[in-house]
């Protein structure tokens, strides 16, 4: 399992740590484990807890994983291969329940609302919407024809889709990363900041549960696995 810092993170470390005596956390073995918490505490405090703009990038860390499944989806079409149907499908799944239903919902609720009341952004922020729309509608027909064995006619309207929905998300997601969430520090208080980094959070695992971003991430890379596009190293070009 991957390593993820959004449950166990800095945020509740700080949060634990900060609440209780060095001699409470430490129990009767001071000596032993005074040093060494003292050092963890302090980096505690150093870290600041998850931005809402981090937040949402890791978010986007997702998105591009499920591209690259689509990506190699495409590829297996194109060269006459199976479709790798239940793949395709559980990933059409995540972005509709992570991507649709949660991410581009906090986008739609708490990003794009404070740039536009601020007059900021707002022809970027219009097409952005556009997008989020046409997304849904692409990802419905993606679910759709993933649902069964394609013939050959739907497997090409499929890799038409899975295309389109890469070629629409790389831009897409560029933009928000570059251009719109580094805006949105300049519209919203320092508080209101913070409360949404709090929102996020609480939004994140009541939709998820527990498991939250990390258990998101553990479902992609089983679809990368399965795929065999998992392996970092394969993406390494010669010397
Ligand atoms: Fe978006
Ligand atoms: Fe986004």
């Amino acid at each position: 399992m991957e390593q993820h810092n959004r449950t166990d993170g800095p945020l509740v470390h700080r949060r634990a740590l900060l609440g209780l005596p060095v001699a409470v956390v430490c129990g009767s073995a001071l000596t032993a484990c005074g040093a060494r918490t003292t050092d963890a505490a302090t980096t505690a405090e150093r870290i600041e807890p998850v931005t809402p703009p981090e937040d949402l990038m890791r978010e986007h860390g997702v998105l591009k994983r499920v591209l690259l499944i689509y990506r190699e989806g495409v590829r297996r079409i194109d060269t006459g291969g199976t479709v790798p149907t239940v793949e395709l499908h559980a990933s059409a799944g995540l972005i509709r329940s992570f991507i649709e239903e949660y991410h581009e919902r906090l986008e739609e609720q708490y990003v794009f609302p404070p740039l536009v009341a601020a007059g900021k952004l707002t022809d970027t922020v219009t097409i952005l919407l556009q997008q989020h729309q046409r997304g849904r509608t692409v990802t419905g027909r993606i679910l759709e024809a993933t649902g069964t064995t394609p013939s050959a006619q739907a497997r090409r309207a499929l890799a038409a889709d899975l295309t389109a929905f890469v070629r629409m998300y790389e831009p897409h997601e560029a933009r928000e990363d570059t251009v719109v969430f580094p805006a949105l520090r300049e519209v919203v208080s320092a508080d209101r900041f913070n409360e949404m980094g709090d929102i996020f959070e609480a939004e994140e695992h009541r939709r998820f549960g527990t498991a939250g971003f990390a258990g998101v991430v553990d479902q992609v890379a089983d679809i990368e696995k399965s795929l065999g596009i998992y392996d970092l190293a394969q993406f390494t070009p010669r010397a």
